[in-house]
């Protein structure tokens, strides 16, 4: 399947980013990264508790590990569709299944915000980090809920704030003072890691596109990438810094002592762990019976 967005979408800057600077990254990374967010992604698939034979969306699938865990989940009388806009995390994702020998997952290339799902045809939706991305949330939560039956449900995790996050503020505070000029301060509720950041608003989001029994609690969880040198690659390469020196390489040099001086004291015998703060959301296509 490809992508069937419209030009009036809205996301184009996003499949841009996406398909090129952050899709690759994420593509090269993806062993490392599954480590690193695979603990929430665990909370979250245990709220939507996958079973047996079920049908479910992995929007927003990346480079696939969650979509054969469902897929292990759900089993051979299943099925799981990882759906995403990245061909290069798609690539990965396609590769993995198929080392892995599962006939039960399939993958789309196509924005969740308009692709034609089939109308009522799952069990469930879930997304690990992968639905903050959209520049019209109840739209699109709105065309996904279209995808779920009438007894389907929903669950997925975001980040909270970014200032709640040290994971993403601790390698950027450490560069800042070396930086020859600020970055300038992120729109909070731009399509991006944190627009989902205020409950309120997300409650919202997900009431005004038609969703019923709405849980959005908060999970706090230490989370490593790997050891020292490691994390520090990492830090460099994605989340707020990341987003930075991809913009200006030349800038690596100058504040990767400092990125390194912060996460010494985090180090412990089984990698470097800074604290993460998510949103672990579930909701119903329909009021629970
Ligand atoms: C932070 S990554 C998470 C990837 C994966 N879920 C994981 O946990 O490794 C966000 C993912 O959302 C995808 N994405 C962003 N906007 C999207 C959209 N409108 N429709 C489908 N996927 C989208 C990106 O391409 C990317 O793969």
């Amino acid at each position: 399947m490809t992508n069937s967005a419209s030009p009036q979408a809205g996301n184009a800057d996003q499949i841009e980013y996406w398909n090129a600077s952050a899709g690759n990254t994420w593509a090269t990374m993806s062993d490392r990264l599954d480590k690193m967010i695979g603990p929430v992604g665990k909370a979250a698939m245990a709220a939507l508790a996958p079973g047996q034979g079920e049908k479910v969306i992995d929007i927003g699938c990346g480079c696939g590990q969650t979509t054969l865990e469902l897929a292990r989940r759900v089993g051979t009388a299943g099925q799981v569709i990882g759906a995403d806009i990245s061909a290069p995390m798609l690539g990965v994702a396609r590769e993995r299944a198929a080392q892995a020998g599962m006939e039960q997952v399939k993958f789309l290339e196509g924005d969740a915000q308009v692709f034609a799902f089939e109308t009522g045809a799952v069990d469930a939706v879930f997304s690990r980090f992968g639905v903050m991305f959209f520049a019209d949330p109840v739209a699109a939560f709105a065309n996904i809920r279209m995808a779920l039956a009438p007894h389907g449900r929903l669950a997925f995790c975001c980040w909270r704030a970014m200032s709640d996050n040290p994971i993403m503020t601790l390698p950027m505070a450490a560069a800042l003072p070396l930086l020859p000029e600020l970055p300038p301060p992120p729109d909070p509720l731009a399509p991006g890691p944190f627009a989902f950041a205020d409950r309120d608003r997300l409650a919202g989001i997900l009431s005004a596109a038609g969703f019923h029994d709405i849980r959005i609690t908060p999970y706090d969880q230490g989370l490593t990438s790997g050891d020292l040198d490691e994390t520090i690659d990492t830090s460099m390469r994605i989340g707020p810094l990341g987003r930075l020196l991809n913009e200006r390489p030349e800038l690596r040099e100058s504040v990767v002592g400092a990125v390194r001086k912060a996460l010494v004291p985090y180090q412990t015998d089984t990698g470097v762990y800074l604290d993460s703060a998510t949103w672990i959301v579930t909701a119903r296509k329909e009021p629970a019976a």
